[in-house]
């Protein structure tokens, strides 16, 4: 699809749903969903970066996803170790910068966290957009998180309790993003599941039914068509568009 002469969102969010169900429906294991989750994100991240869009954040692993089979957990560990070395360089070939949100502590194992500081320090400087995974990530606990930065700093005397406002809040979360301006949840759940609380208060929202590895680039023009059709109002009204 041209995107042109359309308004693209500047930051897309998506809950990466449905792999699960995806490869059930197919009689394939729960790991091979997972997969061809994987390969669907590399395919579906440049298309999205190719149409202009600069800051495409993704869930891919929540804390309570600890919760599921050592076996699943495991798995997908794994995934993350042996795809994001080939991920990191096809993201620099485009120059967009890959940035992790989520707790860099126990259980996220150590290669994990040493292979994501790594992908940081050597994508840093690329300028033309960039990704943000989430991984390890919640959003109460983003916010815990940047609450105590936030009261650290003020217990040394170098920030005061007077110069926090809801700009300068958004700095003390895993990253420094721009709000969200459209959230996709594939796989049909109608529900957030603890992603970017802070960052998706005037989000536009799209819950298509599609399982995330069958979600390509013509369901994603979709999404943007919807998109372009909602009057973003932030609370005020849009006279221009005033029928009555
Ligand atoms: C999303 O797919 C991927 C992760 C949460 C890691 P699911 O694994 O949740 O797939 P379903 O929801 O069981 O189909
Ligand atoms: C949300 O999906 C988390 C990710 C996609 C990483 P889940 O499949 O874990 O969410 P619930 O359990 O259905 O809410
Ligand atoms: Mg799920």
């Amino acid at each position: 699809m041209d995107y042109s002469n359309l308004k693209v969102p500047t930051h897309v969010a998506i809950i990466l749903d449905g792999n699960g169900r995806w490869a059930q429906e197919r009689g394939l294991s729960r790991s091979q969903g997972h997969e061809a989750g994987f390969e669907n994100l590399k395919n579906l991240s440049q298309y999205i970066f190719d149409k202009g869009i600069k800051v495409l954040s993704v869930y891919a692993f929540s804390t309570e996803n600890f919760k599921r089979s050592k076996e699943e957990v495991d798995f997908l560990m794994n995934l993350f170790v042996l795809k994001f070395e080939s991920y990191r360089k096809l993201m620099n070939k485009k120059g967009i910068k890959i940035v992790f949100s989520g707790e860099r502590r126990e259980p996220l194992p150590q290669r994990v966290i040493d292979l994501i500081e790594k992908i940081e320090e050597n994508t840093k400087n690329n300028q033309k957009g960039i990704i943000n995974i989430c991984i390890n990530y919640g959003g109460h606990s983003e916010i815990v998180n940047a609450t105590k930065k936030i009261c650290k700093l003020v217990m040394e005397n170098k920030l005061s309790i007077d110069e926090i406002n809801e700009e300068n809040f958004n700095h003390y979360l895993f990253n420094d993003l721009p709000p969200v301006d459209l959230l996709i949840r594939t796989s049909g759940e109608i529900r957030i599941s603890n992603f970017m609380l802070y960052q998706l208060s005037y989000a536009e929202m799209y819950f298509p039914k599609t399982y995330f590895p069958a979600f390509d680039s013509d369901e994603f023009d979709k999404a943007i068509v919807e998109y372009t059709k909602r009057d973003r109002r932030f609370g005020g009204i849009n006279y221009e568009n005033k029928d009555n």
